[in-house]
Order: structure tokens, then C-alpha cells, then sequence
């Protein structure tokens, strides 16, 4: 809705009134590749495990659920420090209904002195700081996409925000930037008392190491992940940051009493009791991107280099292309950015039919 259309009686804050809400389109398709989900639906083994479990948490959803979520956020712990080979524990990981609702709380716990990301990136970040009532202050990339590492540290230490955020691998580019480059970046937040936010939602499709090993020697390090990308359960809704103490012991003052449901913590501890048979779809995906991006190239289309599950290629008129595809049942993102559009890596056959729409709609090429 637009501005104009609010009424004069609604008492809307001024700060939304311009504002639409979040809208990747959620239309019928054969090939579902714009939101950067996992293709690959759980195993029937975990499908009758999270079963078997839901049945025995019902037997007591009359009562409110664990509030700090103890059991999974030791589950989190455990598989980030196999994963990472970290030693994090328990008080320094934090779960909520999407990594999106982590960010939210970020806002609401540290967002006082404004925060600053570089675009193209993810959009919901300056969205949820405006909802959040946080001001946003918007950095530049090159025009390749990549940080221009000087450039960012001098509007780090210009600007002086309590939140910088940096997405790696970075949506909706799928570059990344490397461990020195995220040391960097803290080294600077460290200078102006600012909190460095790596948003790793993609992380497990990277060779990059994350930034969860520099969280030691690094207190203003906070990184985010999500279940909802690699692990291939983004119905669940699960989110979760691992950060210095400190971090967590603010994010319990600004979340909603029981904010995550007995059967929402039910399902992310089963999905990481069976995290291998989950995340054996990243290699496929990766995979599969590869061949994908070799498809493009051929048809003479500019790929952006992916570390993440989809690729932003250029294209002449994004619109009509779009618009094509989805004619042809393939849905995938026009993310604003003029001359591109974003493919989502789906399984083989929405792959093949997306590939054979865009050679179709550009005449065959
Ligand atoms: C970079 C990034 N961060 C966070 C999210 C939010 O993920 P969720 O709320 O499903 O955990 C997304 C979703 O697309 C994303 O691309």
C-alpha cells in the first residue's frame, strides 16, 4: 500500500507510511528458484523422525516452551564447533523464528547509534532497521560487486555505527569476502565501539572459513545463520547467531517471552541430530550451480562468481525476461538491480527448464 492510501485515522508511524511489505512473489510455478530455498525436500527418515518427535512434544504443548531454549541451542553449539572447530558453548549461541527475526533483535538490542551495510545486499537489512526504528546508513561496493576493503574501513570510521553489516556470501551477488577481509572489517568496528554482523546465511555452500573462528579474539564479532538455506528447512523457521556472551545476555532483554515455539525447537534439534543425511544436498547444489553457471556463460551471459545456491547473471531488459520465464513456469527474482536478475540453484529438472525458458526467451540463442 502506498503512502497516499493510509487514512488519516491510523495512527501508523510516520517512519512505515512509505513503506511496502516484503513481497517475493509467492506464485504457482514448475520451477520455484526466487527465494534461494533448498530444492531438496527432508529424507522420509527425518520426516519420520521429526513425526515421532512432534508427537511426543504435543503431549505437552498445555505449557509454555523452554524460554532461553537450552537443549537446542547446545545442539547449535556442538554443530558449529564440528563444523568450524570452534569451542563455542552454549551462552553464546541464540536461536529465533528465522535468521530474520535474530536481526530484528540486533536492531532492537544495539541499533541506537544507526547501522550501515554496503549494497547490493540483502534488502531486508535496511528494511527490518527502519521497522525496527534504527537508521540505516547505506555503503558502497565496486562495480564488480567485491568490497573495496579501504573504502569500507574509512566509512566504517567515518560514519561511527553501533551495527555494521557485511553478508558473505553475499545476497544477492553470492560473492564472499574472505576471513581477512571480515578481520579487517572488525578491526575497525573494534575502533569505533560498532558490532560487525556476518550474515553467513549461505555459509555451508563456501570454502571460506567463517567467522565464527575469529570470534575468540574477536568480542565484536556476531555472526547469523539460518536452517533455512543448506539445511533445507526453512518452513521450521529457525535463525541463530553465536557471538560474545555479552551479545546474548542483551538479546534476552529484547525477545518475547517463549518467542520460539516447544515444536519449532523440537523439529531444529531432530534436523540436527540427522545434519549429514540434511546437508548432503550442498555438495549436489553446488554441483549443480557449476553446470548452471557454465550454461549461462555459454549463452554469453556475464555470471557473477557464486559461493552461495544461486547466481546473478546479466541480462538485457531483467522485466521482459522475467516475466518469460515465469510464462514458461520458471519463477526466479528480479532483484532491482538493473540489468540482472538472480537464479536460485533448484534439482535438475527445474534447472534444465529454467536453462531451456532463458534460451528460449532470448530467441534461441
Ligand atoms: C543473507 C540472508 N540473511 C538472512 C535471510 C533470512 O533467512 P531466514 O529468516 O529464513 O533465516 C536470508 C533469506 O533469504 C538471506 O538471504
Amino acid at each position: 500500500m502506498s503512502e497516499q492510501h493510509w487514512p488519516q485515522w491510523l495512527p501508523l508511524r510516520e517512519s512505515l507510511a512509505g513503506l511496502s511489505p516484503y513481497g517475493a512473489p509467492q506464485l504457482p510455478s514448475l520451477a520455484q528458484l526466487n527465494t534461494n530455498e533448498n530444492p531438496y525436500p527432508p529424507s522420509p527418515e527425518l520426516v519420520d523422525a521429526l513425526t515421532a518427535r512432534i508427537r511426543e512434544v504435543a503431549k505437552s504443548l498445555n505449557r509454555y516452551p523452554d524460554r532461553d531454549a537450552q537443549e537446542l541451542r547446545k545442539s547449535l553449539a556442538q554443530f558449529l564447533n564440528k563444523l568450524s572447530g570452534t569451542t563455542l558453548t552454549v551462552d553464546q549461541l541464540w536461536a529465533a523464528n528465522g535468521s530474520n527475526e535474530i536481526i530484528q533483535s540486533l536492531f532492537l538490542a544495539f541499533g541506537g547509534r544507526g547501522a550501515l551495510g554496503f549494497t547490493p545486499s540483502y534488502s531486508m537489512h535496511p528494511l527490518i532497521a527502519r521497522v525496527a526504528g534504527t537508521q540505516w546508513q547505506t555503503g558502497t561496493r565496486n562495480s564488480d560487486f567485491s568490497l573495496d576493503l579501504p573504502s569500507a574501513v574509512s566509512q566504517i570510521l567515518e560514519i561511527k555505527p553501533g551495527l555494521i553489516f557485511i553478508t558473505t556470501p553475499n545476497n544477492p551477488t553470492g560473492t564472499s569476502l574472505s576471513i581477512e577481509g571480515i578481520l579487517a572489517l572488525a578491526k575497525a568496528c573494534e575502533k569505533v565501539s560498532g558490532l560487525l554482523i556476518v550474515d553467513e546465511a549461505y555459509a555451508e555452500f563456501s570454502n571460506e572459513p567463517s567467522a565464527l573462528t575469529l570470534l575468540t579474539s574477536h568480542p565484536n564479532i556476531v555472526v547469523v545463520r539460518t536452517m533455512s538455506k543448506a539445511f533445507a528447512f526453512a518452513g521450521v523457521r529457525l535463525g541463530y547467531l553465536a557471538a560474545h556472551v555479552h551479545v546474548v545476555e542483551a538479546m534476552l532483554l529484547v525477545r518475547l517471552p517463549y518467542h520460539l515455539s516447544s515444536l519449532t525447537q523440537a523439529a531444529a534439534i531432530v534436523a540436527l541430530e540427522h545434519q549429514e543425511s540434511s546437508l548432503t544436498s550442498v555438495a549436489t547444489l553446488i554441483e549443480s550451480r557449476e553446470r548452471v553457471r557454465a550454461q549461462l556463460v555459454s549463452m554469453g551471459l556475464e555470471v557473477i562468481p557464486s559461493s552461495a545456491n544461486f547466481l546473478l547473471f546479466s541480462i538485457n531488459h531483467p522485466q521482459d525476461v522475467w516475466q518469460l520465464l515465469l510464462d514458461a513456469g520458471v519463477l526466479i527474482r528480479d532483484v532491482g538491480l538493473s540489468g540482472y536478475l538472480r537464479v536460485t540453484i533448484g534439482n535438475d529438472a527445474e534447472n534444465e527448464r529454467f536453462i531451456s525458458a532463458l534460451r528460449n526467451s532470448l530467441g534461441g540463442k
